[in-house]
């Protein structure tokens, strides 16, 4: 596998995701362990979450991730299981640290509760939900990532990663940290060419980029007619069409869908190929007209 490219597969821990596309659990609630495990079910093996009560259950997800290796569903080596840290801006007063701690205290402190939840003694991948600021990166996110780069030389997070970060922030973290991030995480906008200048830089410098809200943040691009031409080409929905083009991209996609029909449909992207031409198409589908 080329780093970067996440056509063929991405790492879990114990090498391979053969389908790289991200089953994520935000917004779940009282619905988050079902359908966390439905969605392992399904053939789902990359699971996103975070240590951020407001948006996520992460003891939920833990719930249901636990239940599926106890049942022989998959095994913890299969999975690819990836947490947040969230700085307490982004978080409600469920907070998973004491907020007058040290951000690197606050860090390992999130991070241990992540474990707990999850039942696990290390993640494959952890992630920094955003920096602190919208320009820019400050004094609490240099200390944020210097601590996950501990965590990482512990090797109890085999990857480090950041979320929300615009193609500034992520040049200067670059240029200055220690251990540069292997996942960025961002929504994507098919009126910024799906996020090409970020994505642009995850491929030169051998980072992955994740794709979250394809769906809900381009919900005018699903009737284009070129989406529905290929759709209709290859016999497919225009959702899987979408998620295809992502893959085919060289982004690893995330869904957060509540419907199994859905989990399989999505899933079902794997099972067919755009040319580089439809590729080129999809890309620039938003500001071509
Ligand atoms: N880092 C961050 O700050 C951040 C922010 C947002 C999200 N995320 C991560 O990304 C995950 C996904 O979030 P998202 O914003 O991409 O999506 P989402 O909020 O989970 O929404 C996906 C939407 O697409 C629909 N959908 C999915 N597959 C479909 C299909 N085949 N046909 C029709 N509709 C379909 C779903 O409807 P149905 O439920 O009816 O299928 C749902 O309305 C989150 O759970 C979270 O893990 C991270």
């Amino acid at each position: 596998m080329n780093a970067g490219d996440s056509s063929s597969s991405i790492s879990s821990s114990s090498g391979i995701l053969e389908k790289p596309f991200i089953y994520g659990t935000a917004w779940k609630e009282e619905e988050t362990k079902r359908l966390t495990r439905l969605a392992i079910e399904q053939g789902f093996r990359g699971i996103d979450t975070a240590n951020q009560r407001k948006h996520y259950d992460e003891a939920a997800v833990g719930e249901a991730v636990k239940e599926a290796i106890r049942d022989g569903m998959v095994s913890r080596d299969e999975l690819f299981l990836q947490t947040k840290f969230t700085f307490q801006s982004g978080q409600d007063h469920r907070l998973p640290y004491d907020p007058n701690a040290s951000i690197a205290d606050q860090v390992e402190r999130s991070l241990a509760s992540s474990l707990e939840h999850l039942g696990v003694n290390y993640l494959d991948s952890y992630i920094l939900h955003g920096p602190s600021r919208g320009a820019g990166l400050h004094a609490n996110d240099w200390d944020a990532w210097s601590a996950m780069e501990q965590l990482h030389d512990a090797g109890r997070v085999r990857s480090i990663g950041i979320s929300n970060v615009s193609f500034d922030q992520l040049k200067t973290l670059l240029a200055q940290c220690r251990i540069a991030p292997t996942y960025v995480q961002n929504r994507c906008y098919a009126t910024q060419e799906w996020g090409r200048d970020v994505r642009e830089l995850c491929r030169k410098q051998g980072m992955f980029y994740q794709a979250f809200s394809l769906l809900t943040a381009n919900a005018r691009i699903l009737s284009h007619p070129s989406l529905i031409e290929i759709a209709t080409k290859y016999k497919r929905q225009v959702t899987q069409v979408v998620f295809r083009f992502a893959i085919d991209a060289g982004m690893i996609p995330l869904t957060g869908t509540s419907q199994p029909v859905h989990m399989r449909t999505d899933l079902g992207a794997f099972d067919f190929k755009l040319n580089a031409e439809e590729i080129k198409r999809i890309e620039q589908v938003a500001i071509a007209n």
